[in-house]
């Protein structure tokens, strides 16, 4: 071993969960954990890693460039957030009343509003507005160890708007330090140019949205909204296999409000993941155990819709060893948070996932939602060195200790780019706009 570009010393507890592969049922609650270790890391990637002992013994002859000391703190692989709709216009604040009063998220939503009001403020906002809107949120995630995200298109819902929606994620990939996985989800909500004509929009989505972003490479994966009123079982699976045809992997909102047989159909057309699935059958989720499925997770959601339903996290763990992905669903509607450590004290409340259960979800499992299982999510040798830094004793502590940011630094890529709660790193490429 002749260099080591970054050596992460003084760590109290170094936390992961063991391997690449999605950490199914009882697997869930089996993680490494490793008092008084290190991290060695050379051109982004782990190169070893284990007790201060052990590991210091085998560079005893390395040249190390840099040293940091993380003074006892916890460290787990960088947090991994699954699903977010992460570039939009606007908020939607003044929704809160009729939500107060009352009214459905599906009966704002037929009145117009709820995401087809998004739709609006994202057809009016430039890139630039987009850019700087979605830039401030990634920073707000990466502050709270984050360090991949994914970020879905679905408020542009015309050929132009939807572009460019997925053409501004893929500038923050370019030029911020966090990752971003981008998902076209033209599929939604039905446009108001289209009330009435689902299956006419479908036809544009399939023809001229689906070849367009898979010719620009603008998108790995497709998901549909496939609700009650919104996209039915037959037309999701029309969208997500000339999706698949066109190499994007599908994903699918699915079963969040009524049991529509999402879940079944991620299982039949082989999805990635699903996600939400409050209202999944154990058919459902019998055919996703069958088939692979990833089930995504969002208490932020039912939690801030104020539902008194919550997914089945416990029967999808231990009746069908499902390996369960928590995500905090970001968007202005349904869960204007970005705080995944929010998400963390809700899937202990609501969801009753153990804290060991809770760090695999958000990380080997989320990491696998995103086809990345290979590459990020765990704390091995050859992967990348993407860690989070913690101001908490241990896992427990921090569904416990909630309403707080417990990240005191994130290392990505071997760079550390937040230190002391404060972003450190420089950026590459565009500048932010003035605001
Ligand atoms: O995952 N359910 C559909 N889509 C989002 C909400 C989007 C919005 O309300 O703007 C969700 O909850
Ligand atoms: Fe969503």
């Amino acid at each position: 071993m002749e260099r080591i570009d970054l050596l992460v010393t003084g760590i109290g507890r170094l936390v992961t969960p063991p391997g690449d592969d999605p950490r199914c049922g009882q697997q869930m609650k089996e993680v490494h954990v490793i008092m008084d270790a290190v991290v060695a890391i050379r051109e982004g990637r782990i190169v070893a890693f284990g007790t201060a002992k052990d590991v210091l013994d085998l560079l005893i002859d390395a040249e190390i460039a840099e040293t940091i000391d993380v003074g006892g703190r916890m460290v787990t692989p960088g947090l991994v957030d699954p699903h977010t709709h992460l570039v939009h216009g606007g908020s939607r604040e003044h929704e809160l009343g009729m939500k107060r009063s009352g009214i459905s998220y599906l009966d704002i939503l037929a009145q117009g509003g709820g995401i087809l009001s998004t739709v609006q403020s994202t057809h009016m906002a430039s890139e630039q507005d987009l850019y700087d809107k979605a830039h401030r949120s990634l920073n707000e995630m990466l502050l709270h160890g984050v360090t991949t995200v994914e970020a879905k298109s679905g408020y542009g819902l015309s050929l132009e708007d939807e572009l460019k929606q997925l053409r501004v994620a893929k500038q923050l990939n370019d030029t911020h330090p966090l990752d971003i996985v981008s998902t076209f989800m033209g599929a939604h909500a039905v446009p108001l140019a289209y009330k009435g004509r689902a299956d006419e929009y479908i036809d544009l989505i399939v023809d001229e949205m689906l070849p367009k972003v898979a010719e620009e490479k603008l998108a790995e994966f497709c998901d549909v909204f496939c609700e009650q009123g919104v996209f039915s079982v037959e037309q999701s699976r029309r969208i997500l296999l000339k999706g698949k045809a066109y190499g994007l992997l599908p994903k699918i909102h699915a079963d969040e409000i009524e049991s529509l047989g999402g879940a079944e159909l991620a299982g039949e057309i082989g999805a990635i993941s699903a996600e939400h699935l409050l209202a999944a059958t154990d058919i459902g989720l019998a055919a996703m155990a069958k088939h692979g499925v990833i089930p995504v997770l969002l208490p932020g959601t039912s939690f801030n819709l104020g539902l008194v339903k919550h997914a089945r996290a416990r029967d999808m763990i231990d009746t069908y060893e499902l390996p369960v992905a928590l995500a905090t669903d970001y968007n202005p509607g349904s869960c204007p948070t970005e705080s995944i450590q929010l998400v963390m004290m809700l899937a202990s409340l609501n969801l009753k996932m153990t804290p060991e259960e809770i760090i695999t979800a958000c990380t080997i499992n989320a990491a696998n939602a995103l086809g990345r299982g290979d590459r990020i999510g765990s704390i091995a040798v050859g992967k990348c060195a993407d860690l989070t830094i913690l101001d908490a004793p241990n896992l427990a502590y921090l569904p416990y200790h909630f309403g707080i940011n417990h990240t005191f630094g994130v290392i990505k890529d071997g760079n550390v780019i937040v230190w002391d709660r404060t972003i450190v790193a420089k950026e590459s490429g565009r500048e932010e706009g003035a605001r």
